[in-house]
């Protein structure tokens, strides 16, 4: 089923544009997880499982968690947080929506996962430089333009000194044309990242058989 004619998408998308057009920019993800009941498969980009260009890029980029921590950023249903737990990081993953934390909860109980409620925005202050490796998946894409600097900006500055930012989201080429959400960045929207020290070390693309949408993994690491 492509994206237009999906209608868990479509419902979705509805539900988004009645959020943005009052001037709400991501009020629309708690509406969306809550409307869901618990039904994964009302969630568009939820499959219980971790993602899979994370999962192929990590096959061949071994991360080692031992002894380190790990913050996911718009942690959704878990999936990701579970994957890095399993490898042996202590891991913080928080989400706008209080509903897909708890739900996050009910689905992984582990000693070495903490799931909060919190707003990109507005950080825990001992966050800032807190985190050996932030995970970025499909959150900065899902919010207005308007916004991904300041993105961009808060989640480089939860990278702690030596640590490592890895992001996944939906590529598109310099020119062309946005229309979301999601937003896909660029290239040179990666090239953003690279502030606060961080240095892109890797960008590998994915052009998904199923979808036929191209997404990239990105590495990028922090002077110490
Ligand atoms: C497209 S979903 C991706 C979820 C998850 N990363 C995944 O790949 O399955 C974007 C997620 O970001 C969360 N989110 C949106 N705005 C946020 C904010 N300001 N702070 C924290 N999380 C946010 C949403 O609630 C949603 O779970």
């Amino acid at each position: 089923m492509n994206e237009e004619t999906d209608p868990v998408r479509a419902r979705a998308r509805e539900v988004a544009d009645s959020f943005l057009e009052q001037g709400d920019d991501y009020g629309w993800f708690e509406a969306l997880y809550a409307e869901a009941e618990g039904s994964h498969e009302r969630i568009p980009w939820a499959d219980l499982a971790p993602n899979r260009f994370l999962v192929e890029w990590e096959a061949g980029n071994r991360l080692s968690g031992e002894g380190n921590t790990a913050l996911v950023v718009g942690c959704g249903l878990g999936d990701d947080a579970n994957f890095l737990a399993e490898r042996g990081f202590d891991v913080t993953a928080f989400d706008v929506s209080s509903t897909a934390v708890e739900w996050a909860r009910k689905i992984y109980h582990s000693d070495h996962i903490e799931f909060l409620q919190a707003d990109l925005f507005q950080p825990p202050v001992e966050w800032s430089g807190g985190f050996d490796l932030v995970l970025e998946i499909y959150t900065v894409q899902a919010l207005p333009l308007h916004l991904r600097e300041e993105a961009i900006e808060v989640i480089t500055g939860l990278v702690a000194p030596g640590g490592e930012l890895v992001v996944v989201s939906r590529f598109r080429e310099d020119d062309e044309e946005l229309e979301g959400p999601p937003w896909a960045l660029s290239r040179s929207d990666s090239r953003l990242f690279e502030i606060s020290d961080l240095k892109l070390r890797e960008h590998r693309e994915f052009k998904d058989a199923e979808d036929g949408i191209t997404r990239f993994v990105a590495r990028f690491s922090k002077e110490i």
